[in-house]
């Protein structure tokens, strides 16, 4: 399989080396308008062809698949040509800055028959893919609601915000997890730094079942957190993505209500039993996603975070700005 990768800014060189390393797969070719990252890419893998032109990958007849590491700008377009050159291909998330052109490009993958898979890494994420498993058996019950944090200090982008930068991961897990879409979103923030750019995001997801979700992402903060809450009405699970070593634990806690009267008295019981912490087995999440789109282009099957995935989480994106815009007030999400 033999790869071409665009961008070799901070990310694309992950990139570089898992389709490097993967069995049976070759980066032919690097494209970065930057001088300076090709010297760097030929410096991190001895005798890469790299070229300034994005057409050298899309439109060459010595490349299977692409993947676009560019900022999320630049997505349409680079995968549009690398569509229509008849190429598969990995666009980074989020797909594309607005769900019309999310909707263009799931549309030209279905029609050229192309694997349009987007980077959402976290689907292949070893605790959330722990979570998924346990969550679908029905382990915390009923899911009442789900608490993200996403915090660091940096690195601070100017092409989109924190809400396409960072809430999207938060947007991609929720939907994962819950398989569902939410129905309308309520976001606040503020642009500190640059005009016009949140440095930080607070959304409310409103999902079908009275499922709500919420995300709070900055990079502007002075620690770095990664953490999830999920409360169902059996149990309760935390899980933290900088702990490598026990990152997730189940907590057998509840509150049910007891009525005790004809008069409608009750009072709460609290349920405070035990603490587990299930073995989670780590693995690199981007080699296991760069892994999985090379599968589902040798079994021309779609991956779990295909177009229409993609495209699903940039319509989120789209109504949480629209909310921003109105100060936080509910905004539908629009469906597909
Ligand atoms: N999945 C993740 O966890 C994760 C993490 C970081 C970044 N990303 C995504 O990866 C993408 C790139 O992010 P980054 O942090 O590497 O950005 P970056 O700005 O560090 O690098 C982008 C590189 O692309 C080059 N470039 C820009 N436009 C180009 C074009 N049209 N053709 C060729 N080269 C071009 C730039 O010169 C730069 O070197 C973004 O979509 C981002 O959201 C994903």
């Amino acid at each position: 399989m033999r790869v071409g990768v665009i961008g070799f800014g901070q990310w694309g060189p992950n990139h570089v080396r898992n389709f490097s390393q993967l069995d049976g797969c070759e980066v032919v070719r690097v494209c970065d308008f930057s001088d300076a990252r090709l010297a760097a890419a030929q410096k991190f893998l001895k005798g890469v062809a790299v070229t300034r032109d994005p057409a050298d990958i899309t439109r060459a007849t010595d490349i299977d698949a692409v993947v676009v590491a560019t900022p999320t700008g630049t997505h349409h377009a680079l995968v549009k040509a690398a569509l229509e050159a008849g190429k598969d291909v990995l666009c980074e998330k989020p797909l594309a800055p607005t769900a019309a052109e999310c909707a263009e490009l799931a549309a030209l993958a279905a029609a050229k028959g192309r694997i349009l898979m987007v980077g959402h890494v976290f689907l292949y994420n070893s605790g959330v893919l722990h979570l998924k498993t346990d969550l679908d058996r029905g382990e915390l019950g009923r899911i009442y609601y789900m608490d993200a944090v996403r915090t660091n200090l940096g690195p601070v982008r100017s092409d989109v915000g924190a809400i396409h930068d960072l809430a999207s991961h938060d947007i991609s897990i929720f939907n994962f997890l819950l398989n569902a879409q939410p129905l309308e979103v309520s976001a606040t923030g503020n642009c500190v730094l640059q005009k016009n750019v949140e440095d930080v995001g607070f959304l409310t997801l409103y999902y079908p079942g009275n499922v709500v979700c919420h995300a709070h992402t900055s990079w502007l903060n002075p620690r770095k957190v990664r953490a999830l809450t999920i409360v169902g009405d059996h149990k309760m699970a935390v899980w933290d993505d900088m702990n490598n070593l026990e990152p997730i634990r189940y907590y057998d806690k509840g509150v049910t209500a007891d009525h005790y009267s004809s008069f409608g008295e009750f009072h709460m019981i609290l349920r405070d039993g035990q603490i587990t912490i299930p073995k989670v087995k780590l693995a690199e999440p981007l080699t296991r996603q760069d892994n999985e789109f090379i599968a589902c282009i040798r079994a021309r099957r779609q991956p779990a975070a295909n177009a229409e995935f993609g495209h699903a989480i940039v319509r989120v994106l789209e109504a949480a700005h629209e909310s921003l815009r109105q100060h936080g007030r509910a905004v539908k999400v629009a469906s597909a």
